[in-house]
């Protein structure tokens, strides 16, 4: 299939475009650099430019012939999504209904969007179904959501086919290690352990203790990038156009922050210094997925079972790239 890659130099984006590659697609890595690097796309793969620039998008479109698009591209920092929730109305709806439209104009009748857990906010009950209400508590959430109900749209009006991927946390680095997590600031609870475990950090926050959680620290569910990746080939060979369908990707298997920390240290062999600080606002004590319904139905079977050796490829990833692409 000819599929056109948004955000495809981010870091999911890129374990995928490799995946897609290597299954024998042909891609094209549509990404405005942003939050995304040059070196993780193939060369000669990748054009740059914005959502917003409908000519761009339309000549990439049609000069590629696409047939289908998986959107990665949006802004996904949390805590800034409430600061300047400006940015995040513009870049994660306006710009993808712009790229839906130009979809439309031009006969693309086929999509794979990255949503998330945060359109569940603080859920009542694990592990999360995919039919379990959504009360999204923060901007980022919400404009994901508001994407996950205009695709309902416009795959009734127009046909336009799509499955929705709710990732919980994205996770890991590839197996040989050249491709990994490099987000500048940096806000996920892996790398920020892995930097301090390399001396780059003073300490690790941990924000709340006493959530009624065994530990006392929140619990997510990590979900390796690569098996991530292995999800969205396999949504793209199951998709049609006028269909809809929408799974979650995690590893069903929930780890506290303790945990997380407990087991870098054993990997890393490091000791990893912690500062305990009050709770953030927002954050639910625990998020765990069902990924029952994508098992059965589409036959994903992540490899990376444990998160031991999820662990294990983003600490092969962060001691040989400390400072990301960059070196
Ligand atoms: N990382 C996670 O744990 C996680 C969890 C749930 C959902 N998601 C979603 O998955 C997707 C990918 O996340 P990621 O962690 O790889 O993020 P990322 O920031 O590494 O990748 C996003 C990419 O999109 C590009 N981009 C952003 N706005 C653009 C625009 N207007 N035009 C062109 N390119 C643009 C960026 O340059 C970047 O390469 C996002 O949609 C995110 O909301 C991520």
């Amino acid at each position: 299939m000819r599929i056109l890659v948004t955000g495809g130099a981010g870091y999911i984006g890129s374990h995928t475009v490799r995946l897609l590659l290597q299954q024998g697609h042909s891609v094209v890595v549509y990404d405005n650099l942003q939050t995304g690097h040059r070196q993780a796309v193939p060369s000669g793969m990748l054009v740059v430019g914005d959502l917003n620039d409908s000519a761009m998008l339309d000549q990439a479109l049609i000069q590629h012939r696409v047939e289908a698009v998986i959107h990665f591209a949006a802004s996904a920092y949390v805590g800034e999504s409430v600061q300047n929730p400006a940015k995040y109305y513009r870049n994660n709806v306006i710009n993808t209904i712009q790229l839906l439209e130009r979809m439309r104009l031009n006969g693309v009748q086929k999509l794979v969007f990255s949503s998330t857990v945060a359109t569940f906010g603080v859920p009542d009950s694990l592990p999360i179904t995919e039919d379990h209400p959504q009360a999204p508590i923060n901007p980022y959430g919400r404009t994901k959501l508001m994407i996950e109900m205009a695709l309902a749209d416009y795959c009734q009006a127009y046909g336009i086919g799509h499955v929705i991927l709710r990732y919980f946390n994205a996770a890991g680095a590839s197996r040989d290690a050249t491709l990994g997590e490099d987000h500048t600031p940096e806000t996920h609870l892996i790398p920020l352990v892995l930097q301090t475990a390399l001396g780059m950090r003073s300490h690790i926050d941990i924000f709340g203790t006493d959530y009624p959680t065994p530990d006392g620290t929140c619990i997510r569910d990590y979900v390796h990038v690569e098996d991530l990746a292995s999800a969205h080939v396999l949504a793209l060979e199951h998709l049609q156009p006028g269909s809809q369908r929408r799974y979650h990707l995690g590893s069903e298997h929930g780890s506290s922050i303790r945990e997380i920390i407990a087991i870098s240290e054993r990997i890393t062999g490091r000791r990893i210094p912690v500062r305990e600080a009050p709770r953030r606002p927002g954050d639910p004590p625990a998020l765990v997925a069902s990924s029952a319904k994508i098992r059965r139905e589409l036959g994903w079977s992540p490899e990376y079972r444990d998160i031991e050796s999820i662990l294990q490829t983003a600490w092969n990833w962060h001691r040989t790239h400390p400072r990301g692409y960059a070196g």
